[in-house]
């Protein structure tokens, strides 16, 4: 399980995000990005936010601490904008939370260089998870403390929307054409070589258990929560094995 916190003040909106996260500060003194459970994408969303980022971390990848956040609604009384509001009332119980990265900078592919091997292991990971939210236009990552940092993995394992469909779903290829990091010329093979073989049952059973069970709760076809923490298992490792031949719109790479 994540660790919990309890939400004691609301200090801002995030604007820059489509789904209006906010800066919170927690009973442990800890600050941390929340993304709430009432935001118009859903819970769905969340448990990606989970899953991709116990596991990207779980394979190496820099990826700030999650935890969960709970709130009372009666935070948001003193809020003046009314959407942040409304927010803050329809997330009451629990919310992701993230650590705040103080200063970080967003990513820009113009300004900072990134190796052929750390730009591999983002994409093939980026393409294990089916992440369609690494463009160059929203790259979701940040420069922090000189090092680059994943955030923001809401966008993934499209195949969660429809689970009768999942495993036609999931033997997709990937496209990188719009990808942030493909003018580095990421070196996929060698790692697909370092991680596939890490993406085993025994992780993906320690990343499912971090998903609270009330984000699982009532999914249609599935009678409890494991059951389901297995269905997203199933498809990442079934993709480990083979994403790095289907990743396309190499063509171009430098
Ligand atoms: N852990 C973090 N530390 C610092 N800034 C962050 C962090 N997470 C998000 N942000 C900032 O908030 C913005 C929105 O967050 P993101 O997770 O991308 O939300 P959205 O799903 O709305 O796109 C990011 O572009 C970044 O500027
Ligand atoms: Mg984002």
């Amino acid at each position: 399980m994540l660790k919990e916190v309890i939400a004691t003040r609301f200090i801002t909106p995030l604007r820059e995000g489509g789904s209006l996260p906010g800066l919170v500060e927690a009973d442990d003194f800890g600050t941390y990005v929340i993304k709430f459970t009432g935001a118009g994408q859903g819970r769905k969303t969340l448990v990606a936010e989970v899953v991709c980022g116990e596991l990207a971390r779980r394979l190496g990848l820099r990826m700030p601490r999650l935890v969960t956040v709970e709130l009372d609604p009666l935070l948001g009384l003193g809020e003046p904008d009314q959407q942040v509001q409304e927010l803050l009332r329809s997330s009451s119980g629990t919310n992701l939370g993230m650590d705040f990265l103080s200063g970080a900078l967003g990513f820009d592919p113009l300004a900072f260089e990134v190796s052929a091997e750390e730009a591999g292991r983002i994409v093939w990971f980026d393409g294990l998870v089916n992440n369609v939210d690494r463009s160059w236009r929203n790259p979701n990552l940040l420069m922090w403390q000189g090092d680059l940092w994943l955030i923001d993995h809401g966008a993934t394992m499209i195949w969660h929307h429809n689970w009768p469909g999942a495993p036609a779903s999931a033997a997709r290829p990937y496209d990188i054409a719009d990808h942030v990091l493909r003018p580095f010329g990421p070196d996929v093979a060698a790692a697909a070589a370092e991680l596939a073989p890490l993406v085993t049952e025994e992780l993906l059973a320690e990343v499912t258990a971090e998903i609270p069970d009330t984000w699982l709760a009532d999914e249609a076809g599935f009678d409890t929560p494991d059951e389901l923490r297995r269905a997203y298992a199933r498809p990442l490792i079934a993709r480990a094995a083979v994403i790095h031949e289907r990743i396309t719109g190499v063509e171009g790479a430098k």
